[in-house]
């Protein structure tokens, strides 16, 4: 008879004990702890499909050969891979339910014509994926669909089918007969993961993993899961609104700086290849209270709108409220505003909304953010042809902000006519290649009196 062992596992990070805790001595979680059967039988377990055994070599005499990528045919996706998939890794997509991974992830395998993708749900039925499919208008007769969550069984469809590039959707569904715990615990996911893992480095076939996120925002499933695999790729966006930005956390294979940006339509996911254009609200009037900002995220520079609403505050305590912008930061500013603009702060109900859903913590747009709320004070607005790069130090000062060449060329590009930077910049920066004005302030007074006399 098998020989069984059960342990506690705490399902936050992974630690096992003989008995159960009620607070996890490694992660100071309380009620983690639960009890995992685990089988001491081995032939269950997954069998390699090409044995190897490596031997030391010289680095230096290591052939790199050409380093072969998939291209997704999805720029963006490319772009964040680090120039398209590697053979053999193992990307993790990450995110809020119904945020559109399974969407991402559908639209790739469709658009692989050439390659066999093998999609396994453990999530949704063949017919609902179909529907999907048909919604995106992609059509592929080299994608297979396989409803299943048995590790094993999925690895012997995979050995009849030979798929070029496997897609899980998603890892917490699946379970492997080897451990007895319910899917979606701790021992099942690193079990899962690792025997992919495997699977993907003898095959040199790239596998996609989705991953459902916690109510913290963390994936679910330990770190663990997050050093087992290659690239870990997170998918956010604001459920009211069609922007999603897929961020890289983690990337062996390239930068982890990169960022995506997705419009979810009807037909699916559509690749935002130019966000300033459309995050910045095209009126044909100026309105009070909003202000550009030149904004770098990852390393992309794009432009984004900060709208501002101040009113008479009607009860005794003023209301702060910001939606993507850091609520603290924020009543920093205000303080900063009352000590050198005169801004009332007491009297005065403050609403601050950066558009497109988006949200941003480059402090670089404290400046526009301070804009918006003045032009909106005063109910003067800030013509459509200036924007704004600098951050506010807590005596008012405008600081330099990083890459400020990029963001001034972003600028220049969507037709802006003035930018205001801080006055402090490094001497090195040549500013005279740009055509468009720079306004050099020292002082959060020197931009109010400005703009608002
Ligand atoms: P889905 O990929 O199922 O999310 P996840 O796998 O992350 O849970 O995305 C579902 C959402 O996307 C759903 O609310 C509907 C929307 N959607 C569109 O707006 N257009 C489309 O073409 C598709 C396929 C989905
Ligand atoms: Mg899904």
């Amino acid at each position: 008879m098998a020989k069984s062992k059960t342990v506690f596992v705490c399902q936050n990070c992974g630690m096992e004990s003989l008995k159960w805790i009620g607070r996890c001595p490694s992660c100071k979680e309380w009620n983690t702890y639960i009890e995992e059967v685990i089988h001491k039988e081995n032939s269950k377990r997954y069998q390699p499909f090409k044995p190897s055994f490596s031997q030391p070599q010289v680095i230096s005499e290591i052939s790199l050969g050409k380093e072969k990528r998939i291209n997704t045919q999805n720029l963006e996706l490319n772009r964040i891979l680090g120039g398209g998939l590697v053979p053999g890794s193992v990307v993790l997509v990450g995110g809020e339910p119904g945020i559109g991974k399974s969407t991402l992830a559908l639209q790739m395998a469709l658009n692989l014509n050439q390659l066999k993708t093998l999609y396994v749900s453990g999530e949704e039925s063949g017919q609902q994926i179909k529907l999907r499919a048909d919604r995106l208008e992609i059509r592929n007769n080299n994608c297979y669909i396989l409803s299943e969550t048995c590790l094993e069984n999925i690895f012997s469809h995979i050995k009849k089918l030979k798929p070029d590039i496997i897609i899980i959707d998603s890892i917490q569904t699946l379970h492997t007969d080897y451990i007895e715990s319910s899917p979606g615990s701790i021992s099942q996911i690193r079990e899962c993961t690792v025997n992919l893992l495997k699977f993907a480095k003898e095959t040199s076939t790239p596998i996609f993993l989705i991953g459902h996120i916690t109510k913290e925002g963390s994936l679910a499933g330990p770190k663990i899961l997050e050093h087992i695999v290659d690239t870990v790729l997170q998918f956010e966006g604001d459920h009211n609104y069609i922007y999603r930005i897929l961020r890289v956390t983690k990337n062996r294979f390239g930068s982890t700086s990169e960022l995506g940006i997705f419009e979810m339509q009807n037909t699916g996911l559509r690749e935002v290849s130019n966000p300033s254009e459309l995050l910045i609200s095209q009126y044909d009037e100026n309105l009070s209270g909003v202000a550009i900002s030149a904004t770098i995220n990852g390393i992309r520079p794009f432009l984004i709108e900060i709208q501002a609403l101040v009113s008479s505050a009607a009860y005794g305590t003023p209301q702060r409220s910001s939606t993507g912008f850091d609520l603290r930061r924020l009543s920093m500013l205000l303080a900063v505003l009352e000590k050198r603009a005169g801004f009332r702060l007491a009297a005065k109900d403050v609403f601050l909304n950066i558009a497109g859903g988006i949200k941003v913590d480059d402090p670089a747009i404290d400046l526009s953010v301070i804009s918006s709320i003045l032009s909106s004070n005063s109910d003067i607005a800030i013509s459509k042809t200036i924007c704004f790069a600098g951050e506010v130090g807590l005596s008012g000062e405008i600081r330099p902000v990083n890459r400020i060449e990029q963001r001034i060329s972003e600028a220049e590009r969507l037709g802006f006519k003035q930018i205001f930077i801080s006055k402090y910049n490094k001497k090195e920066i040549n500013f005279s290649k740009f055509n468009i004005e720079i306004i050099k302030a020292s002082k959060v007074e020197n931009v109010s009196s400005y703009l608002f006399v």
